[in-house]
This record gives C-alpha cells, sequence and structure tokens, in this order.
C-alpha cells in the first residue's frame, strides 16, 4: 500500500483524489494537504466545504471470501487507504461476511448488488447518492467466463449471459453512476478487461492470450474496451480506463493463473488512485497496452 500512495502522490501531484471499485464500485476521496506531506487524509468535500470520511462503492465479490483473491488485496488497499468501500456482492451472505472480514482494514459496508439486475443498480445508486450525494470512482470487476464452447461449437446464446454480465453490467453501473460521478470533483471509472479483449495482446505471438481460442469472453472484454474508450471520449472530465489485471489464480480461470494477488491488484489501485494521467486508455503491470 505504502507504495500505491507513493505512486498515487508522484503521479497525482496533489490536492484530492477519490477512488471506488465496482463488484466493485467505489468512491473515495483523499486530500493531501500540501507535498510531501507524511500522509494521506481522508477528505469528502460536500456542499459547503463540509468534510466526511472517504467513501468507495465496490460491487460483488466471490473472491473476499477465498484464500488469496486479488480483489481482496484491491479492496484491502483501498479500505487500508482510508476510503469507505463499498462491496457490491450479489451474493448476499458472502458479501456480507467479506465485508465484515475486511472491515479490520478500514471502512468497509456491504452492497446487495447484481450487476444483472438494473433495480439493484439503480437502488445502490440511490443508496450512495443518500449517504453522500456523489461517487468519486466506480471500479467494474464482475466478469464471467461462459461456458467457453470451441469456435465453431458457438451459438448466439452462448453469449448472452456472457455479454450481459461483462459488457451490459459495466453500462447498468455506469450510467446508473453517472450523475454522482459528475458530482466529483475528479471522477474516475476503471473497467477490469482482460488481454483477451485486446487485438494487440492477442495477436502478440509472444502472450499466452494468442495461443488460447475462443469467441465469447474475448469478445465480451473487446466490447468493455470500445466502452471504456467511448465513455472517455464523450467524458473529457472523467479518467475512464480498462485494466488487464494479469493471468491470475481465481476461480475464472479454476486458480489456474501465475500472477499473485498483490500484482494483480497494483494496476486497478493505481488508477482507482491516481486523479490526473490518461483517459480512454487499456493498461497493464507494464504501462499502457494496445487496444
Ligand atoms: N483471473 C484472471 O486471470 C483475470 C484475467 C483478466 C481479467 N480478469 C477479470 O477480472 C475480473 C474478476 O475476475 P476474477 O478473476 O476475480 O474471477 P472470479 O473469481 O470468478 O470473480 C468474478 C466475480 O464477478 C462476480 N459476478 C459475476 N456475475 C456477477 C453479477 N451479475 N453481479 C455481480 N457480481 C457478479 C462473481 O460473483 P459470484 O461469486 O456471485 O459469482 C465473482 O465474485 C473479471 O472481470 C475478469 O474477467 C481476470
Amino acid at each position: 500500500m505504502a507504495e500505491e500512495i507513493r505512486y498515487a502522490r508522484e503521479f497525482t501531484g496533489g490536492d484530492d483524489r477519490a477512488a471506488a471499485v465496482s463488484v466493485w464500485n467505489v468512491h473515495y476521496n483523499y486530500h493531501r494537504p500540501h507535498s510531501g506531506a507524511a500522509d494521506l487524509r481522508p477528505l469528502i468535500t460536500a456542499p459547503g466545504g463540509w468534510h466526511q470520511p472517504p467513501t468507495l462503492l465496490h460491487l460483488d465479490i466471490r473472491n473476499f471470501c477465498e484464500e488469496v483473491e486479488f480483489w481482496r488485496e484491491v479492496a484491502r488497499q483501498l479500505a487500508a487507504a482510508g476510503m469507505v468501500v463499498y462491496l457490491g456482492a450479489r451474493d448476499l451472505a458472502r458479501g456480507r461476511a467479506a465485508a465484515r472480514e475486511l472491515s479490520t482494514e478500514g471502512d468497509v459496508r456491504f452492497m446487495p448488488l447484481d450487476v444483472a439486475d438494473q433495480s439493484q443498480v439503480d437502488a445502490a445508486a440511490r443508496a450512495i447518492e443518500a449517504e453522500w450525494g456523489r461517487l468519486d470512482v466506480l471500479v467494474n470487476n464482475a466478469g464471467i467466463g461462459g461456458t467457453r464452447p470451441a469456435v465453431e461449437e458457438t451459438t448466439a446464446d452462448d453469449f448472452t449471459e456472457v455479454m450481459d454480465v461483462n459488457m451490459l453490467g459495466a453500462v447498468r453501473t455506469t450510467h446508473a453512476f453517472l450523475p454522482l460521478l459528475h458530482k466529483a470533483q475528479r471522477p474516475r471509472i476503471v473497467n477490469v478487461s482482460s488481454g483477451r479483449g485486446s487485438f494487440t495482446v492477442d495477436d502478440d505471438p509472444e502472450r499466452m492470450e494468442s495461443r488460447l481460442q475462443g469467441l465469447v469472453y474475448p469478445v465480451s472484454k473487446a466490447a468493455l474496451n470500445m466502452l471504456t474508450y467511448q465513455y472517455a471520449r464523450a467524458l473529457p472530465g472523467f479518467r475512464i480506463n480498462a485494466v488487464d489485471p494479469g493471468f491470475t489464480a481465481t476461480a475464472l480461470n479454476n486458480h489456474t493463473g501465475t500472477s499473485t494477488p498483490a500484482q494483480s491488484a497494483a494496476t486497478i489501485v493505481r488508477l482507482a488512485l491516481a486523479i490526473e494521467g490518461p483517459s480512454g486508455r487499456l493498461h497493464d503491470s507494464t504501462g499502457q497496452v494496445g487496444w
């Protein structure tokens, strides 16, 4: 975390900073009183200059209830940094348990949230609005792999559920939270994508993604990448980026991934914290990646 805070300081050059996560959606805000300050003090400036603890919203999260998952690490780092973290989870029991467990790291709250259900997304936005009146950062993390049939076996129906979560889920949350993000000083959205959705990565023979086949998941992430790009173009006052967290051992790949949770969390946390920098780009642990 110290490294991320240091990075955020160098990257942003100071001032307020805010972050939030969806399936992770978060909002929180930091204020650094002057350059070189020993720590970042949480601050939310409401109309009238009134200060509140930072807030973050996160949607979903099986990972919080399992052993070493990178989302746990992201939430841990954001909460430890002083954000109020709203964990959005569609599984009520696991979501509550995760929020309770992570509350030792900071202010972590549970938010019922299925990103495939517009009414739940809207209710989450209303709850944040009632409590905070704004959202500083939204992190769209929910993602599924689907049944992954061979390319020639894939039918249109195989896309339905995956697109509903991986692409439309991000549209639902982004649309619902935009009015609150507009009220933030430096609104940010981090869409958790994948190298599999990047033409550059998939076309690079040095990358393991180039040896994988499949239609549904890569197409859903390519769509998420284009969403990211188009939202960023339409909203120049926002920082809206996509992240490839790297091949990480999670349920998504039957725990075969090779990156550590800390490595995978780092890029997401970096983009969630930084108030300045590129928008409408895909990032991984090495920096910007081609679409
Ligand atoms: N692991 C990797 O190597 C890797 C690489 C690149 C990108 N990613 C991306 O990273 C993100 C997280 O994946 P992961 O690897 O951590 O996989 P994961 O362990 O399967 O986590 C995916 C999470 O998404 C949640 N989710 C699915 N549908 C949802 C819905 N309708 N509403 C709310 N939450 C929903 C799941 O909740 P439930 O527990 O309720 O199912 C689960 O917590 C995904 O977007 C994935 O595409 C992962």
